[in-house]
């Protein structure tokens, strides 16, 4: 690993959050208003070239695994093109390429994903019922979702070896009686289904009472299914993950709000428009949107360019906070929807 990449806690920084997009075609309760979000000019936001320069880079410097996210990726109009110029980092040391979705128009998409190199799908699902998805997301769309997840099963049973996992924001009083039939979907279907805590940001109406706490939401699994067993995670998950015995899919709880999880975090994170940002709730922001078109404009990044990139990056970020004084502070919404998507 490059120095680039490794912080003053000794965490590699190898797998990179790319927000490539602002936009999205739902609405849901906890993440956007209903008007949607205010867009960028599109001059301020990363071309699909600076896009894959960036990947390129990263990758050259140790990062192996390469995440989409939005807004909703898949409204990109040029995602399958740009997937395929990034899955071709392959070659370089890119051992993952990952999507963030909810899923509602990737079903036309996913083979030509899968070919250029799609390793991973994150399907944002927070309801199996189409009445409640309407309501949770302001928008009809379930019938679309479920051909993407029939979709991923059918290419997982011909060999496509996707990993998928639902994500499932539990809010109390709309979707958490939703948490047994989920876990009850992993008894057959390989599937790592993740609830995550509510998380607040300024404008998408949090209060403490909608929360749904991870100690809560293990008791109510427990009642139903008191064998729930705890397994090993990978690395640098964010997650905890468990499993009912017996059953072929997985769980996991991204305790965001209860339990943070900093001193795993391996996340490098781009915005649309172009700044790298460490942590999803610090403030230091680099433009390397700025860097690569002053630096060196449309030529392809040479060993000076980096350089100055390298420079320019670790002078405006400093060096990270210690995890264990991590305050959550709460960033605004445009701020934190182009990181986590
Ligand atoms: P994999 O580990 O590759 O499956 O992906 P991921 O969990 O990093 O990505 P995903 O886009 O599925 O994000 C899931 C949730 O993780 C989001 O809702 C965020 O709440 C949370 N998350 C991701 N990164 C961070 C982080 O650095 N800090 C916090 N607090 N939450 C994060
Ligand atoms: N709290 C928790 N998770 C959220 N997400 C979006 N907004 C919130 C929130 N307020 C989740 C989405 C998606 C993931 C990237 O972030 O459901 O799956
Ligand atoms: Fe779109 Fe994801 Fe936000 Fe829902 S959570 S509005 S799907 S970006």
């Amino acid at each position: 690993y490059s120095d680039f990449l490794t912080d003053t806690f000794h965490r590699q920084h190898d797998y990179l959050r790319i927000s490539v997009t602002e936009r999205c075609n739902l609405r849901c309760l906890y993440c956007m208003p209903e008007e949607g979000v205010p867009l960028s000019p599109p001059k301020e936001l990363l071309t699909t070239p600076e896009i894959v320069m960036l990947s390129s880079l990263f990758v050259s410097q140790g990062v192996t695994k390469v995440r989409l996210t939005g807004g909703e990726p898949t409204v990109r109009r040029d995602i399958v093109p740009l997937m395929q110029q990034i899955g071709a980092l392959r070659a370089h040391g890119l051992r993952e390429l990952c999507l963030t979705t909810n899923g509602l128009s990737l079903h036309r998409k996913l083979e030509p994903m899968v070919d250029a190199g799609l390793t991973g799908v994150n399907l944002s699902l927070d309801t199996l019922d189409p009445w409640q998805f309407q309501l949770m997301t302001r928008r009809a769309g379930f019938g679309a979702v479920q051909k993407t997840i029939d979709r991923i099963f059918e290419l997982n049973r011909a060999g496509a070896g996707i990993k998928f996992k639902i994500n499932c924001v539990v809010m109390r009083g709309l979707n958490d009686r939703e948490i047994l039939p989920f876990v009850e979907l992993t008894r057959e279907k390989k599937v790592e289904v993740r609830f995550i805590e509510y998380m607040p940001f300024d404008g998408n109406k949090w209060s403490e009472g909608k929360m749904f706490s991870y100690q809560e939401m293990l008791d109510r699994i427990r009642s139903r299914y008191p064998d729930l067993q705890r397994v090993k995670g990978h690395k640098n998950d964010t997650s905890k993950t468990f499993q009912v015995p017996g059953f072929v899919g997985k769980l996991g709880f991204i305790t965001s709000m209860t339990n943070n999880f900093c001193g795993t975090c391996n996340r490098l994170r781009i915005t649309s428009d172009g700044n790298l940002k460490v942590c999803l709730f610090g403030n230091a922001e680099v433009s390397l949107r700025d860097i690569i078109r002053k630096v060196n404009r449309g030529d392809p990044i040479d060993d000076a360019a980096f350089k100055a990139l390298e420079q320019a990056a670790l002078e405006r970020i400093g060096r990270l906070p210690p995890s264990s004084s991590q305050s959550l502070v709460v960033p605004n919404s445009e701020e934190l929807l182009n990181v986590i998507g």
